[in-house]
């Protein structure tokens, strides 16, 4: 299975040569009976503490039961500060040391966070990772095909203001970014017109910041104004981020998309909460943990995870009349 899909990566790759303007697009294979199963994490990378390496274990566990097809991370992958370059041994002790279940030796679909860019954000892209190990795959925006959904993953730390004036005076890895409001634009432009295009019957995007959020972080203003209008105007069904450290489930009273946070791979329990519509919040865990989704046809299931292996929130959708394409 892994070889196949490295095989399908290197073809898309080579299918994007050249389309430099449009996101680049990969593939993965589902299963023989056309279902997928996905595993989500985010803010992880501690060298196994804070419970990291609890997660990894539970994430193996139920990654086995569950026959997980590939793993998505929603950023922030190497703390204090991303690394520090493609020989850092951060790389090694916080992901290939920690995941080591045979059931999690598929293909990460990873993206950078805020902590990412601290450090070599450019590191995380390179396919030197890629041939230490395997499993990883990083990109900044990109595009994942797959036969039941339609992933697009979205760099979301140049869209916050206060990185650029920053007054906690940490430096951010620019490279590749500047001049940022071309940046912004082209990606935004990039992303509305492959989900105009887009036929899947599963429309999902990943970032690493929050567009709606009840915890110490909260809404990020500059995705609620830009992001979030071409994500309600294109029928995507989820928003899938990390950030706050912690698992929720927000859903809105003017759209059926649904506001999905796993940020609990490592350090967590901040205590803090606030949120105004009690209607729309259908789940807040201030704690570790993870979380799965299974899609089949026109039915997507979610189920979040302690570290113990208790599911503490299930949701499901099903999409019957949008299934012949
Ligand atoms: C690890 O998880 C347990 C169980 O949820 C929790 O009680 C403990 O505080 C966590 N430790 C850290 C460092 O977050």
């Amino acid at each position: 299975m892994r070889a196949v899909t490295m095989i399908f990566l290197i073809l898309g790759m080579l299918l994007v040569h050249g389309t430099n303007a449009e996101l680049q697009r990969f593939e993965h294979p589902t299963k023989a009976d056309g279902s997928l199963t996905a595993l989500v994490i985010g803010d992880w990378g501690r060298k196994g503490q804070y419970n990291q390496s609890e997660v990894a274990y539970q994430m193996g566990v139920t990654a086995e039961k569950m026959d997980v097809d590939l793993i998505i991370s929603t950023g922030d992958n190497f703390y204090p500060g991303g690394l520090s370059d493609v020989n850092d041994p951060a790389f090694d002790e916080s992901f290939t040391k920690i995941y080591t279940a045979p059931s999690l030796q598929q293909q990460w679909y990873t993206v950078l966070g805020n902590h990412d860019y601290r450090g070599d954000a450019l590191a995380q892209l390179s396919p030197v990772l890629r041939g230490k190990d395997g499993n990883w795959f990083c990109m900044k925006s990109y595009i994942l095909n797959t036969d039941v959904a339609e992933f697009f993953f979205i760099d979301t730390t140049p869209f916050q203001d206060k990185y650029f004036n920053d007054p906690e005076d940490e430096v951010y890895d620019w490279r590749g970014v500047l001049p940022r409001d071309k940046y912004l634009s082209t990606l935004l432009q990039d992303l509305e017109s492959a989900l105009k295009e887009s036929r899947a019957k599963w429309k999902i995007v990943v970032g690493h910041h929050t567009i709606k959020s009840a915890g110490i972080h909260g809404n990020t203003q500059e995705l609620v104004q830009k992001l979030l209008p071409i994500l309600e105007a294109n029928d995507v069904d989820l928003y899938i981020n990390g950030h706050d450290h912690c698992l929720q489930h927000i859903s809105s009273s003017d759209s059926p998309l649904q506001f999905l946070t796993s940020g609990g791979g490592s350090k967590a329990w901040r205590g803090y909460y606030d949120w105004p519509n009690a209607k729309e919040m259908k789940f807040y865990y201030d704690g570790q943990g993870f979380m799965t989704m299974q899609i089949a046809g026109g039915d997507v299931d979610i189920n979040f995870y302690d570290i113990f292996g208790n599911i503490l929130h299930k949701w499901s959708a099903s999409k019957t009349f949008f299934s012949q394409i």
